[in-house]
């Protein structure tokens, strides 16, 4: 039985997260969506929120499940029997730091990481992208599940207004 851990901040899920979750999904007999806290990020939703979406986003794969988790992605993967860790790479700008990544987390533990190419249609695609573009009114149906559009729209609304424009 092969477990992987996806992990990822998820603030929000986006089509580009959902493209290597499915994709992870057929290659692990169990994929658990792990839902952490980047602390270098400002987050927009928070934990459960967070948890919520990606629930509603994989409902449909059975191998699939969504946990939240703090502290260290090895202790997570420990914890739960996961032996690889799933990471999308959009570019090679992203290799040199999930590199240092894989690398340090393989020294912690044995875990091995896997890097999957994000499919080309979402290359260009970020969380951080996707808040920009929806702070200034843009559209970004396209680029997340349909159910994220809503809470993604309300909780900026709720930022201006504290922050101002
Ligand atoms: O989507 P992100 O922001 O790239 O996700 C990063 C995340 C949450 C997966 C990463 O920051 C993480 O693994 N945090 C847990 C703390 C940890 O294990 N740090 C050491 C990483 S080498």
């Amino acid at each position: 039985m092969k477990k992987a851990v996806c992990p990822g901040s998820f603030d929000p899920v986006t089509n580009g997260h959902l493209d290597i979750i499915e994709r992870a999904a057929t290659l692990f007999d169990e994929v658990i969506v792990a839902v952490g806290v980047n602390k270098s990020k400002n987050r927009l939703f928070g934990p459960e929120e967070r948890i919520g979406m990606l629930e509603q986003a994989t409902a449909d794969l059975p191998n699939v499940s969504v946990a939240g988790f703090t502290g260290l992605l090895t202790t997570f993967c420990q914890e739960r029997g996961a032996t690889a860790i799933v990471k999308g790479l959009r570019a090679v700008s992203d290799y040199e730091y999930e590199l240092q990544m894989a690398q340090m987390n393989a020294s912690l533990t044995r875990i091995e990481t896997v890097f999957m190419p994000t499919s080309p249609e979402w290359s260009f695609l970020a969380s951080s992208l996707v808040k920009e573009v929806a702070t200034f009114g843009g559209d970004v149906s396209a680029l997340v599940p349909p159910f994220v559009l809503g809470p993604l729209i309300e909780k900026l609304a709720a930022r201006r207004a504290v922050d101002g424009p």
